[in-house]
C-alpha cells in the first residue's frame, strides 16, 4: 500500500499527527492542525541511506574570549542582544501585531547601515513604496541600507549570496517566508520550519547575523514557537501595552548573553527613541501621592527600575467580592491578601480588590510582595505612604519578610531618583548613598511602621 504522503500539524504547538482531528493531543488547543505536505523521506523507511562522511572532533578550549560583536548603534537594542548581534547568529524579534516591530529593526538597520556595515532589509509583508514611506517618515531614507521585498526563500538566499556579504540581514517576517521545496501553504508550521533552518544555516556558513521577525499569537506565543525558538540563538520579544507609549525589548533566550535582559523605548511619530532611565518614566508625577500607590524598588534583567504600584479597597456592592489584577500575578495577590488576613487581622472578605502596575508594566518579581501589601494597607487606611519610600522583599506564608537579591542596586537607583528612605526586609545593608533602611521582620511591623491604626505589634508572633 501507498504511504500517505500528508502530515497534519498544530501550528500552535508544532506537534505531528497522522490524521486530522479537531482539537490537538499535544496542546489542547482547538482547530490548530493543518495538513502539510511531507519532504521526501529521510530514511527509516527500509531505503539504503548515504554513508556519512567522517568530522573532526576538537578541544573545548579555545583562543576566541568573547564573541565578537556587531553593535547596531541602537543602545537599548545592542545591551538585550548581549552587546551586539553575533556574526553568524540568528535572532528571533517577536510581538504582537502592531507593536513596533517592524519600526524597530528598520531602526536598526539604518543605524548600522550609517556606521557603515552592510544592512539588507528584506520585507515579505509590505510593499517596497511602504517602507520607503515609513523610512521617510522616520528620517532615515538617507541611511544606505539594502532594501528588498521578497517572500521565497531561494530568491532571498540567491540575492544575498550574489552580492557583498552582508553583515546584518533582517526578514521581517518570517511568516510570510516560503519555500518552494514544500507544498505547504506559505505560514504553515512546515513552511516557517523549512525556510527559517535555511536562512539560519546561511547565517551560520556566512557569518553573517540573521534577524528574524515573528508574531506572537493571543496566548503570548510567537507564530510556530516550536518551529523557530530551537533554531535561533536568541529569542527578543517587542511587548508593551497598546494604550501606553513605550516599549521593552525582552531577552528570553539568549545564547551569547544576558537572558532577563530588557531594553526601554518611548515611542515617538519619528519612531522609537531610547530611554536610557526608565524609572524616571515609569514612576509618573510624584508631587501630590493619594492613599494606595506605593514604589517598588525592583529588578529588571541587570537593571534595577522602579515601579508604582496602585491598589484599591473598596467594599462590596453584592455578591462575591472581586479581585482584579494588571501587570501582576493574581494567585500572589490571593497570598498577600491571605497573609495580610492571617498575621494581620486584615480580613477583606467583604472587599473588592484591585492591584495595578503603572504605565503597563508586568512584574515577575517576589519581591514585589512588600510593596503590593504597603499599597493594600494604605488603600484600606485611606492615608498615603510617605512619598520618600521605596519598597522591596517577598513576603512568606508566615507573614514574614524575607530578603531580595541586589538590595544594593535598588538602593542606588531609588537614591538616584530621590527617595530617601527603603522599607526592606531584615538585614538589608547599604554602605553610603543616603538613604534611610528602616528594617521590617514581619507583616506585623510592617503595619506598625507604616502607622495603621489596628495594627497590633508582634501579634504575627504570637499567632504563628
Ligand atoms: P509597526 O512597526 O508596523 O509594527 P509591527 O511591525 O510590530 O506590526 O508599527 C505599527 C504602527 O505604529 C505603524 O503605523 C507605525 C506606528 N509607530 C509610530 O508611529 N511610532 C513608533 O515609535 C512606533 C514603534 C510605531
Ligand atoms: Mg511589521
Amino acid at each position: 500500500m501507498a504511504k500517505s504522503s500528508a502530515s497534519f500539524a498544530c501550528q500552535a504547538c508544532g506537534a505531528v499527527h497522522s490524521k486530522w482531528s479537531g482539537r490537538c493531543d499535544a496542546c489542547g488547543g482547538w482547530n490548530t492542525i493543518v495538513e502539510e505536505g511531507v519532504g521526501p523521506p529521510l530514511g527509516g523507511d527500509g531505503r539504503k541511506r548515504a554513508r556519512g562522511r567522517q568530522f573532526a572532533l576538537e578541544d573545548l578550549k579555545t583562543d576566541d574570549e568573547h564573541p565578537p560583536r556587531r553593535a547596531t548603534g541602537i543602545g537599548e537594542f545592542d545591551r538585550v542582544c548581549g552587546g551586539g548581534v553575533v556574526p553568524g547568529s540568528a535572532l528571533l524579534v517577536g510581538g504582537d501585531p502592531g507593536i513596533g516591530k517592524s519600526t524597530l529593526i528598520l531602526q536598526a538597520m539604518a543605524a548600522y547601515a550609517k556606521a557603515g556595515g552592510r544592512a539588507v532589509y528584506i520585507s515579505g509583508e509590505e510593499a517596497m513604496a511602504q517602507v520607503r514611506l515609513r523610512a521617510a517618515r522616520m528620517e532615515l531614507a538617507e541611511a544606505p541600507v539594502a532594501l528588498g521585498s521578497a517572500t521565497c526563500v531561494e530568491d532571498i538566499l540567491a540575492t544575498l549570496e550574489a552580492g557583498p556579504p552582508p553583515g546584518i540581514v533582517a526578514i521581517d517576517s518570517i511568516l510570510t517566508i516560503w519555500t518552494s521545496a514544500l507544498e505547504a501553504a506559505p505560514g504553515t508550521i512546515a513552511q516557517v520550519r523549512t525556510a527559517s533552518f535555511d536562512l539560519v544555516r546561511y547565517a551560520k556558513s556566512t557569518g553573517a547575523a540573521v534577524i528574524l521577525v515573528g508574531h506572537v499569537t493571543k496566548d503570548g506565543q510567537i507564530a510556530g514557537p516550536k518551529a523557530v525558538e530551537h533554531l535561533v540563538d536568541a529569542v527578543l520579544y517587542f511587548e508593551g501595552e497598546r494604550g501606553h507609549h513605550f516599549r521593552l525589548l525582552r531577552a528570553v533566550k539568549n545564547r551569547f548573553g544576558p537572558t532577563d535582559e530588557i531594553g526601554v523605548f518611548e515611542m515617538t511619530g519619528k519612531g522609537l527613541a531610547e530611554v536610557p532611565n526608565p524609572s524616571a518614566l515609569f514612576l509618573g508625577d510624584r508631587s501630590s501621592l493619594s492613599p494606595g500607590t506605593a514604589v517598588f524598588a525592583g529588578i529588571e534583567g541587570t537593571r534595577p527600575l522602579l515601579m508604582e504600584i496602585q491598589a484599591l479597597v473598596a467594599a462590596t456592592g453584592y455578591g462575591t467580592p472581586r479581585r482584579a489584577v494588571v501587570g501582576w500575578d493574581t494567585g500572589r495577590l490571593a497570598m498577600i491578601l491571605a497573609v495580610l488576613d492571617a498575621r494581620g487581622g486584615l480580613g477583606l472578605s467583604g472587599h473588592d480588590v484591585y492591584l495595578n502596575v503603572a504605565g503597563g508594566l508586568r512584574i515577575g518579581e517576589p519581591a514585589a510582595d512588600l510593596a503590593a501589601a504597603a499599597a493594600l494597607i494604605s488603600s484600606i487606611h485611606g492615608r498615603a505612604l510617605p512619598k520618600d519610600s521605596v519598597f522591596f522583599g517577598e513576603i512568606s506564608l508566615s507573614g514574614d519578610i524575607r530578603p531580595a537579591p541586589q538590595a544594593e542596586l535598588r538602593l542606588r537607583e531609588a537614591a538616584k531618583l530621590g527617595f530617601s528612605r527603603a522599607i526592606v526586609p531584615a538585614g538589608t545593608k547599604m554602605d553610603g548613598g543616603g538613604m534611610r533602611l528602616s528594617e521590617v521582620v514581619d507583616i506585623a511591623e510592617l503595619l506598625t511602621l507604616i502607622g495603621h491604626p489596628r495594627a497590633v505589634p508582634g501579634r504575627a508572633r504570637m499567632e504563628s
